[in-house]
């Protein structure tokens, strides 16, 4: 196992197979998946555990899994995920990089989102990312607490794609912030 950034609380890591079930279940969760389109099934975070975790050895850079310091607990994940020209998004910035963020309920309100994030811009600096982008749904008001929290400005709206134009979740919002100042 490598830990990549240290915080107070957290330690952001490379993925350990004893992950994959809390990450399921957090992913089967409505009150996780409030704000996208669907909930995963087991089989679908099982590959993009795997996927992460791939990238994470390959690059140095992604979605790490967090876990509290102290008592060594999986609390979900925080990272840079890339964002390739072919991808689906309705953007002119492409590729980019998109920082992302899931925790499980149990924790949520304490901080700790915005403490790894804010871990993630410093490292991601370090490494030589110039900018960064945010995604999410409009409504998602704790999510985009913590892009205003770690110094993200609301740089556009867009519409979510391959979603019905009358679908809750359609409209979404997209923050930026630029590392290299
Ligand atoms: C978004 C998420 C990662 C935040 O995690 P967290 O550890 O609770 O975040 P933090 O405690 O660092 O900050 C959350 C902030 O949102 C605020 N907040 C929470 N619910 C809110 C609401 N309904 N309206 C407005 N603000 C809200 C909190 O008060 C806090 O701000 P404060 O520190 O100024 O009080 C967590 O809620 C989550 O995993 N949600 C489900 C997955 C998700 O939506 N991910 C983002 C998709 S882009």
């Amino acid at each position: 196992m490598t830990v990549y950034i240290e915080t107070d609380r957290l330690n952001l890591r490379d993925w350990k197979e004893e992950d994959l079930l809390p990450f399921q279940q957090m992913n089967a969760n409505p009150q996780v998946r409030r704000y996208f389109p669907d909930l995963l099934s087991y089989r679908k975070s099982e590959v993009d555990m795997k996927v992460m975790d791939e990238i994470i050895r390959e690059h140095q850079m992604g979605l790490f899994a967090i876990e509290l310091k102290e008592t060594k607990e999986w609390l979900g994940f925080i990272g840079l995920n890339f964002v390739p020209a072919e991808s689906k998004y309705p953007f002119k910035e492409l590729p980019c990089y998109e920082i992302g963020w899931r925790l499980i309920p149990e924790v949520w309100g304490n901080g700790l989102a915005t403490e790894g994030a804010e871990a993630v811009l410093t490292y991601a600096q370090e490494k030589g990312v110039q900018e960064v982008y945010a995604f999410t749904a409009e409504e998602n008001s704790s999510s985009r607490k913590v892009m205003e929290k770690i110094g993200m400005k609301h740089y556009d709206d867009f519409e979510y794609p391959n979603l019905s134009k009358y679908h809750p979740l359609k409209r979404h919002v997209r923050y930026y912030k630029n590392l290299a100042f």
